[in-house]
């Protein structure tokens, strides 16, 4: 082999290997943490997309009119606001009433009221594990097991997503700030 060849192989050789420790540096660097990240993010966005806020987020009325208040992000219906017993079903088709806050709803179901989606492990979903989560939403009924979740809970379109987006609504609902805020039991039809 010449020199001339023999400098040009080593010099291929030497090229593929960095190109290889690169591709190793950039697998490493993009470690589980990156995927958690990502799951978050998409979180995010399917909470922003699925309107979670709309309900679970207590609404007050601010410059440019009812808008859900961000700082009591996910943390469902305000314990601080108790209900006076809901009003008798109104005439049809009139059917459901709900609070300027959109957290309490009171229909032919009795009284539901949002759950305080956020980490805290006294009133929020801090104790719940994913699975509770998931089952939750699969089969409508509280933490996959308990009662018939009421209405207007979506949780069939909810429950629809795919493991991987459900993973990443779960993900992110573990990232957001934890807020202390104990949400009413629901109230039975008879009693309303
Ligand atoms: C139209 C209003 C509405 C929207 C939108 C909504 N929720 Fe709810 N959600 C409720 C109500 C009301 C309850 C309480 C139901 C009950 O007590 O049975 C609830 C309860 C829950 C619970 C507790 C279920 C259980 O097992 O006790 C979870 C978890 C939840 N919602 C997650 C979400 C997520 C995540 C989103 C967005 C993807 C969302 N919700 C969007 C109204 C809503």
């Amino acid at each position: 082999m010449s020199l001339h060849r023999l400098v040009t192989v080593l010099l291929v050789a030497a090229v593929t290997l960095l190109v290889a420790l690169l591709a190793l540096a950039d697998a490493v660097a993009a470690g589980p943490g990156d995927v958690e990240r990502g799951a978050v993010e998409r979180g995010a966005y399917l909470v922003r997309a699925m309107a979670c806020n709309d309900c679970h987020t207590p609404w007050k009325v601010g410059p440019r009119g009812p808008e859900p208040d961000m700082s009591r992000m996910l943390s469902g219906h305000p314990s601080d606001l108790v209900m006076p017993a809901a009003p008798a079903l109104p005439p049809g088709p009139w059917l459901v009433v709900s609070s300027g806050t959109n957290t309490a709803w009171a229909g032919p179901w009795g009284v539901s009221f949002t759950a305080n989606l956020t980490p805290d492990p006294e009133t929020g979903l801090g104790k719940w594990t994913e699975q509770n989560f998931a089952d939750a939403m699969r089969s409508g009924r509280h933490m996959g097991r308990g009662r018939r979740i009421l209405p207007p809970m979506p949780y069939p379109a909810v429950g629809g997503l795919t493991d991987a987006d459900l993973h990443a609504v779960w993900a992110y609902l573990r990232s957001i700030p934890a807020v202390r805020n104990r949400v009413p039991d629901p109230v039975a039809p008879a009693a309303r």
